[in-house]
């Protein structure tokens, strides 16, 4: 652990910004006997479990920018209920095909395939209805923050790195396309995070400049540990079954770059991520523990 890690106030104020998380996103699902209780049911199984990053990220750029939590919890609950719907659709057979997921079995394994499709729609929208409804946020700040997650979800973003990684199964990518891929399927919503924050903040220019870019090499990282993760991890720590990326002839950091040099990337991205960190503001604890929180994880 690294000294940031061991004397980080953000460290002791994190189980209080999960427990507050999954309160709200509570509050934001509809309950289990709601009608179609099959799909609520179902819906509330995806946002189980996880590790919230997205959100943490959220919580972490707004203390760093100094926003009250109750402007924050719309957006990370958004970008917690796109991200549920993500995995979810991630692991259907027509894309990765995952039995397991966060230690569990995945939706459609766990309900049927056609609730596991309708419960990405419905967290999709759901999404969308925080934020729109967010009575702690202006208009401004609630257009703002539709366009930004619906950017970064969509075809321009997530749903389009999905694509590419589909279309690439098999082929040979250089790092160039990699890198493209990883920042639409991972890094757009982890940039997108820092930036909900920025608007709730009405941050200046600048400080969003440098969140965005503390994002940008975070999303990246990330996705590369992931993939790093894939290969040297096992399936009851990861929650995940392991050695997926090989099997489906994915192309990854490890297969492209070789093990070591992709753990030497992604390093040198955390280390390029807690220098922008360092220019959002006054304060960039939060996001410095968090980039030493992600770095350190094992699954
Ligand atoms: C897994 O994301 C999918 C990727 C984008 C690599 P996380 O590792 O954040 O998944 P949970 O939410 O903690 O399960
Ligand atoms: C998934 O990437 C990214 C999204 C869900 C958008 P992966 O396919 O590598 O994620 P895991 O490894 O299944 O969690
Ligand atoms: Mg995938
Ligand atoms: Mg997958
Ligand atoms: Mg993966």
């Amino acid at each position: 652990m690294s000294l940031i890690s061991e004397v980080s106030a953000f460290d002791t104020r994190v189980p209080a910004y999960l427990q507050r998380l999954e309160h709200v996103m509570d509050t934001y699902l509809p309950s289990v006997d709601t009608d179609p209780d099959r799909l609520h049911q179902a819906m509330r199984y995806a946002c189980n479990g996880g590790k919230h990053l997205r959100a943490l990220l959220v919580y972490a750029s707004g203390e760093a920018l100094r926003v009250e939590p109750e402007r924050l919890d719309p957006p990370a609950c958004a970008i917690e209920f796109i991200h549920a719907y993500s995995l979810v659709h991630d692991d259907l057979p027509g894309m990765d095909n995952d039995d397991l997921r966060r230690g569990h079995p995945t939706v459609h394994k766990a309900y049927d395939e056609a609730t596991a499709i309708l419960v990405g729609d419905a967290l999709q929208t759901l999404a969308f209805g925080a934020l729109a409804n967010a009575n702690a946020l202006d208009a401004e700040q609630k257009v703002g923050m539709v366009s930004g997650l619906a950017l970064a979800a969509g075809s321009l973003g997530m749903a389009g790195g999905q694509a590419v990684d589909m279309a690439s199964e098999g082929c040979t990518l250089s790092i160039g396309q990699l890198e493209s891929l990883h920042g639409r399927k991972t890094g757009a919503l982890i940039r997108a995070a820092c930036q909900l924050a920025g608007i709730a903040a009405k941050a200046p220019a600048p400080a969003r400049q440098a969140l965005d870019q503390y994002g940008k090499c975070l999303g990246l990282a990330f996705q590369i540990q992931d993939d790093v993760l894939d290969l040297i991890a096992d399936t009851i720590t990861l929650g995940k079954t392991a050695g997926k990326d090989q099997a489906q002839h994915k192309s990854t950091f490890p297969s492209v770059l070789g093990l070591e040099q992709a753990q030497h990337r992604a390093a040198a991205l955390f280390n390029e991520a807690r220098s922008a960190a360092r220019h959002v503001s006054s304060d960039p604890e939060p996001l410095l523990w968090l980039a030493d929180y992600i770095q350190q994880r094992d699954h």
